[in-house]
């Protein structure tokens, strides 16, 4: 019994740590999105999709197609903009920046709900 918890213990304190170490970080991906230096045109993802304009969807989905080519991964949609529309390298698919972009893009897909609750609530204050 009582190595057990300990175990459990051993591997809940290891599960936070490593957690911790990986947690992405939307305002790192927000400021990532705005980074012109992602890339060499100058543009930062924010200068087409301004504020994640559009990719309030992106976070579920898996298959994109952008400019005709299919991309099987949100990772995988990030790299090709970077390659194609910022000029820039594409980034690990499975490192930090690209977690915390990742996190920013899946953090947009409430965007739209508040906005709709926020117009909602305008006529009723007029009353
Ligand atoms: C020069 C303009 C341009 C820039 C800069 C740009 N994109 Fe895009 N992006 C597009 C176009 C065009 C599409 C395809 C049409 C669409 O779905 O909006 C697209 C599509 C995407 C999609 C897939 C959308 C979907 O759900 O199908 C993602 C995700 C995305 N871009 C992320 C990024 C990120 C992250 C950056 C910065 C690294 C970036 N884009 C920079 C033009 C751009």
């Amino acid at each position: 019994m009582k190595i057990t918890k300990v175990i459990f213990l051993v591997f809940a304190v290891l599960g936070l740590m490593v957690g911790g170490a990986m947690a992405a970080d939307v305002g790192k991906g927000k400021a990532l999105f705005n980074d012109t230096t992602l890339g060499t045109s100058g543009k930062s993802c924010n200068s087409c999709h301004p504020n994640g304009k559009g990719l309030e969807a992106s976070g579920a989905k898996s298959k994109f197609k952008i400019m005709g080519k299919t991309q099987n991964s949100l990772e995988e949609a990030v790299n090709f903009c970077i390659k194609m529309a910022l000029k820039g390298k594409p980034i690990d698919p499975k490192g930090k920046d690209m977690a915390n972009i990742v996190a920013y893009i899946k953090s947009l897909k409430g965007k739209k709900a508040v906005k709709k609750r926020r117009r909602r609530r305008k006529p009723i204050e007029g009353c």
